[in-house]
This record gives C-alpha cells, structure tokens and sequence, in this order.
C-alpha cells in the first residue's frame, strides 16, 4: 500500500508531466489564466521573481505547489527598486532558460510583463507605496528607496495576478516582512507564505549575484552565514548583542569583506534586540568585490 508521502510523490510527479508552460505578457491573459482555474475550482499559488533563476527560486515553486494546486510565476526586473548606481542595466535577463526551469519545475503558468504593462505612467510618475514602520533600516538604510520599489511592484503584481498565496525567500527576510505588513495594512487578499534559505553545499545562500564572485571570492563568501551563525551562538549564549556584532564585523573585513551590517534584531519588527521583541534573527550584509551579499539566521531561544 502507497504511503501518504509515497502518493504526495507521485502526485508531484504527475503534476510535473502534464505540466507546460503557458508564457504571457499582458495583465488581461494572466488575469483570465487566473479565473479560468478559479472557475475549475483550483488555488493558485504565485512566485514573483526578477528570473535568473537559480535553485533558491525554483525551491519556491515547488512551495506554492504544496500549497496550491496551481502556480504562476513572474519574471520582472523592477526598475524601480534598483538604485542609481546599481545593477539594473546589467541584470541577467534569462527569459528562454528561465521558461525551461519554471516548467520542469512544474509551474504551469509564467508572467513576463513590459516595463509599460507594470509602470502605465512610467516609473517616474508611477504611484509609490512605503512601509516606514520597516523599510528605512538594516538594507532599506543603505540602499534609500529600495523597499518602495519592491513594495511598489509587489502591490501592482497581486493586483495583476490575483492568486491564493504567494511566496517570498527567507533570504530577503526584510523584503518578506515588509510584503506581510503592507499585505494586513492594505487589506490585500493574498496569503503570503515564507519559504527557508536554500544554500550551497558550503552554505553559502543561493543568490543571483553569487555569479558576480571570481574563484577567490566564492571561496570566501560562506564566511558572512558562518560569521551570523557565530553571532547566533555567541548571543543565545549570552553574550552581548553589541560584542557578538562587532566580533562579526571584525571577522568579516579580516576575511577580505565590507560589511555594510551586522545585526541581531527582531523577527517580527526588525528593531534592535530587546527582551520585548524576541524571538531574534541575525541578519548581515557585506560586499565581496563586486558582489553585495545577505543573509540572516535565526538567534535560538
Ligand atoms: O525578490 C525579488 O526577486 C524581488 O524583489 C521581487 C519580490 C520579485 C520584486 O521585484
């Protein structure tokens, strides 16, 4: 007799056999996909990426597959979320390889708007949404204007792609909490739900911008996830926040980073940690060359 786990794997596989994948660019043929599988009497989950797609983000569909029965996918490099010196221009666009990933990932539908379809007005006139309560600290205080951008184009995304619940890496843990937040204060009808960091076999966190790390530099970069898991013990130990943070940063630049941050804070409010707002996470952040890495990990209680 097929085990409950043996017939989830089968209904997996199943899944991903029949699967094809049906691209659209425009919000009225995502929005009639959507209502056609409503009306069949299926959930549908959703993964808004940036595409370069890596493990980490095919992790995610096969998240919104547990928790619906249908998933679509965005692909839209935000303009409006990269600062003026950052790397819009040069972002990878993958659209071809990142179609092939989605689908045998068993992701049926894909979402590849125009910059026109997203930001009618243009992204200089367009309508901002912030959340200040989390957007001005740990990323948003160094990259000013980053949160706005992404809550901007995640609120225009569930309103284009009206499915069940969406899902969010942990690695961009700021960006989730600040996605949860405007979701219950704007009243949008989405659950949102968090899917853990995938990391390499040295643990280094999966990221598009790993490939901007020459040979050197990759060798290096599992040294920010070890430096936060070092904080972690060193704080559920009891020592101080302000000695574990600074013991990190040390180790961090001797390590051949610059780190922007290192900090123990909050899950829920991201503010600096304090007996009212445990449970704690870690969360650093630190240039490698070129490459601006993040990361966060949970302080034990
Ligand atoms: O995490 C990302 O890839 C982006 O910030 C998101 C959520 C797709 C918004 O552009």
């Amino acid at each position: 007799v097929p085990s409950a786990q043996d017939k989830s794997v089968q209904r997996t596989q199943d899944k991903a056999r029949r699967t094809r994948l049906n691209v659209v660019h425009s919000i009225v043929e995502v929005r009639d996909a959507i209502r056609r599988w409503h009306e069949e009497g299926h959930t549908v989950g959703f993964v808004p990426t940036m595409g370069n797609l890596h493990e980490g983000h095919l992790s995610l569909v096969a998240h919104a597959r547990e928790r619906a029965d249908r998933v679509v996918a965005s692909i839209f490099v935000n303009p409006t979320q990269f600062g003026e010196n950052e790397d819009f221009d040069t972002y990878p666009r993958t659209l071809e390889e990142d179609g092939g990933k989605l689908e045998a990932a068993g992701c049926e539908l894909l979402f590849a708007p125009a910059a026109e379809e997203v930001y009618p007005y243009g992204p200089a006139h367009t309508t901002h949404i912030t959340v200040p309560a989390l957007a001005h600290t740990l990323c948003g205080a160094i990259r000013p204007g980053h949160f706005d951008g992404v809550a901007t184009v995640v609120v225009r995304l569930f309103n284009m792609v009206p499915a069940d619940v969406a899902v969010f890496g942990e690695k961009d843990y700021q960006q989730l909490q600040i996605i949860r937040f405007l979701v219950k204060d704007l009243a949008v009808p989405i659950e949102i739900a968090g899917a853990p960091t995938v990391r390499e076999a040295d643990g280094l966190a999966m990221s598009s911008r790993n490939a901007y790390l020459n040979a050197e530099e990759r060798q290096a970069a599992p040294g920010l996830y070890q430096a936060l898991q070092d904080v972690a013990r060193r704080v559920a130990g009891g020592e101080s926040v302000d000695r574990a943070e600074k013991a990190a940063l040390a180790t961090l630049a001797g390590a051949g980073f610059r780190p922007d941050y290192v900090a123990v804070r909050g899950t829920e409010d991201l503010a600096p940690a304090k007996a009212h707002n445990r449970p704690w996470r870690v969360f650093g952040a630190a240039w490698l060359g070129q490459a601006r890495l993040i990361d966060n990990v949970p302080v034990p209680d």
